[in-house]
């Protein structure tokens, strides 16, 4: 059996051909669902590395039952959302074809929703395409499909490869699950294949961990008394929110539950602070859990500072002694 994969806990970037024994080029598929098309890709290309990604625990265990059951050794499926998987793991110029089948179903014009097909994410596809890479797209909504063409059309690293914005036939394709239920019900739908061209890609580096954060304080207050003055506080600076939201007491720590949301990938962790053992006066260290594999990202560093300075704060004789967390440039 082989090893689950996840965005989580995967390489930044991820090495490509030691995870699959050999260096090819690569094909992505964005929310593989039931892995139809994946397989069909597996088959198709044999001389690439295919890899699948999907955010449904439900569709990973399908995606992993296909390559097992089909022995596939060119495919491997992560558990990651496209924009964790864009940003953390893959390298620019790395991916030779981007298929994007249906996504978004529950897609309404004004929703908040978060879609895929938006400018951040289109910029980081176009960056990780290998030149002349090619990117489809496929929905069956029609605004959907609106919004993608002006999208596209307004990204100058990019050149449609079909003579109208989509074509509404893609023959030489299989039929997806959701296609088939589109089809069924009468709705039309709508492909688009563009091509990398020469223009410059945006640029957008490879996000990697940084060092893990700590701080170390003195403060006359015991875990106790920083404890009782806790009722839990949210912090939104641009893309990024944090919030603090339970507190639990043990023996000689304090483990803070917080959520961090980054624009490219969401946390849930647990920040300790723990007393320093044998030290004069009360000394404190703040540090990540390592429950639940937390990454080491900028937000994960700003809710060590924030964490640190709302301890630091609550008496006027605390102070910070060591503070290794990075300040906007990811350096300690
Ligand atoms: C409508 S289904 C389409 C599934 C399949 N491509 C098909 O055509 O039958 C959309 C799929 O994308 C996945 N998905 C949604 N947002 C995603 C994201 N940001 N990153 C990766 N997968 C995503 C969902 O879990 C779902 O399986």
């Amino acid at each position: 059996m082989t090893e689950k994969l996840s965005g989580y806990r995967s390489d930044w970037p991820t090495d490509w051909p030691t995870l699959f024994g050999v260096q090819r080029p690569l094909i992505l598929e964005i929310g593989f669902g039931r892995g139809a098309f994946l397989l069909h890709l597996a088959r198709r290309y044999p001389d690439y590395n295919i890899v699948g990604l999907e955010i449904s625990n439900r569709c990973m265990v399908i995606g992993e039952k296909l390559i097992a059951r089909e022995q596939l050794t060119n495919v491997r499926v992560i558990h990651s959302t496209a924009e964790m998987a864009l940003n953390h793991l893959f390298e620019s110029q790395s991916i030779s074809q981007i298929y994007i089948n249906f996504p978004d179903p529950w897609f309404k014009p004004g929703h908040h929703h978060r879609r895929l097909m938006q400018r951040d994410t289109v910029d980081a596809l176009v960056s990780r395409l290998t030149p002349d890479g090619r990117l489809y797209l496929a929905t069956d909504i029609l605004e959907y499909a609106e919004l993608s063409a002006e999208l596209l059309a307004s990204t100058p690293g990019l050149t449609n490869l079909l003579p109208s914005a989509w074509v509404n036939d893609m023959t030489d394709r299989v039929i997806t699950k959701y296609e088939q239920i589109a089809r069924n019900a009468g709705r039309a739908c709508y492909y688009f294949a563009y091509a990398r061209n020469e223009i410059s890609a945006p640029n957008v580096p490879v996000i990697r961990d940084l060092p893990m954060p700590h701080i170390v304080f003195t403060s006359p207050l015991t875990l106790d008394q920083m404890a009782d003055q806790f009722a839990g506080w949210n912090v939104d600076e641009g893309d990024l929110h944090i919030h603090f939201m339970t507190l639990y007491r043990g023996h000689h720590a304090l483990l803070f539950e917080v959520h961090v949301g980054e624009a490219t990938i969401i946390q849930h962790l647990a920040l300790r602070v723990s007393e320093r053992a044998k030290r004069e006066g009360r000394e404190y260290t703040i540090q990540v859990s390592s429950m639940g594999h937390p990454r080491a990202t900028v937000g994960v560093h700003r809710a060590v500072a924030l964490l640190g300075e709302w301890l630091i704060g609550l008496h006027p004789d605390a102070h910070a002694m060591i503070n290794k967390v990075a300040v906007n440039d990811g350096d300690d």
